[in-house]
C-alpha cells in the first residue's frame, strides 16, 4: 500500500474546513467517473467535523449514498446511535434524500446476526453489481480513532481483527459501551479508494504516535492499509500530532 499521508491543523475548525474540501474533491472525482458517490461515516466526534459541508453549494447530495462504518445496536433515535449523531450534525441541515442514507434496520435490534446480515445485504444491493469485486469499493471511508487505538468497532485483541470474509460483522462484547454493535470488517475498509482518519485532541497523542511510528505494534487503526490504488490519509490537529515522528 501507499504510505499514509499525514496533515495536521492548528485547530479543529481548520481541520473541518480542509476535510470538507477533501470530501468535495473526492465527490467530484467519483461523480466524473461514475455519477455517484459512496461514503461511509463513523460516530464519535466525526459527525461534528463535517460541518464544512453544511450550506456548501458544491455538495451534490442527491448523488451520495451514505453508510455507517459501525453502529451501536440501539434505536435510531437513541443518544448512542451514530445515525442520530450524523442526522443531528449534518443530515438534518442539508437537502439529502432520505433514501440515500443507510441506517441499520431498527426492527432487527434483537438479533445481531440478522441485523448484520441485513446491513451486508444493503451493501450488496448498492455495490455488488456495480463494482464487480469481492468487496465493496467505497469512494471514501471516514474513520475515528479511540485512545485505545480502536477504529470502527474493531478493538485491540478482538477476534474480529482477523475476519476475512464478512463485509459486516457483529459483536456483543465491545469493551467500550454499548457492548452490542455491528461494524465493517477490514476487507471492506481496506478496499476503499480513500480512507481518512480524523483524530484531534491531546488524549490521542500517545496512540497516534504509536500507530504512525510503530505500525508493527498492530493496534487496530494501524491495520488500516487500503489496497492499491487506495490511499490512506490522517487529518489530525497539532495537539494529537505532538509526539509523532512520521514521516
Ligand atoms: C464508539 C465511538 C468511538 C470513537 C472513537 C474516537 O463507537 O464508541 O464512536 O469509536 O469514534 O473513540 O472518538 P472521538 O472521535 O470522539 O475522538
Amino acid at each position: 500500500p501507499n504510505a499514509p499521508a499525514l496533515v495536521s491543523f492548528p485547530d479543529t475548525d481548520a481541520l473541518a474546513h480542509s476535510l470538507a474540501a477533501f470530501i468535495l474533491k473526492a465527490q467530484k472525482d467519483s461523480l466524473d467517473k461514475k455519477g455517484r458517490f459512496t461514503i461511509a461515516l463513523s460516530g464519535g466526534s466525526l459527525p461534528k467535523m463535517l460541518k464544512g459541508l453544511v450550506d456548501n453549494p458544491s455538495v451534490k447530495w442527491d448523488k451520495w449514498q451514505v453508510f455507517y462504518v459501525d453502529e451501536r445496536v440501539v434505536p435510531l433515535d437513541h443518544p448512542d446511535s451514530n445515525h442520530l449523531a450524523c442526522t443531528t450534525h449534518l443530515f438534518s441541515k442539508v437537502p439529502i434524500p432520505a433514501e440515500n442514507i443507510h441506517p441499520i434496520d431498527p426492527t432487527l435490534l434483537n438479533d445481531l446476526e440478522e441485523l448484520s446480515d441485513a446491513y451486508e445485504k444493503d451493501l450488496i444491493r448498492e455495490f455488488a453489481q456495480k463494482d464487480a469485486a469481492r468487496f465493496p469499493i467505497f469512494d471514501l471511508i471516514l474513520l475515528g480513532m479511540g485512545p485505545d487505538g480502536h477504529t470502527a468497532s474493531l478493538f485491540p485483541g478482538h477476534e474480529l481483527l482477523t475476519e476475512e470474509d464478512r463485509w459486516v460483522a457483529y459483536l456483543d462484547d465491545s469493551p467500550k459501551p454499548p457492548p452490542k454493535r455491528i461494524t465493517f470488517t477490514y476487507p471492506v475498509i481496506n478496499h476503499a479508494l480513500r480512507v481518512v482518519f480524523v483524530a484531534a485532541g491531546k488524549e490521542k497523542v500517545d496512540t497516534l504516535s504509536n500507530i504512525l511510528d510503530h505500525p508493527e505494534a498492530g493496534l487496530p487503526a494501524a491495520r488500516v492499509k487500503p489496497a492499491h490504488p487506495g490511499q490512506l490519509y490522517w487529518f489530525v490537529d497539532d495537539a494529537a500530532a505532538e509526539k509523532v515522528q512520521y514521516p
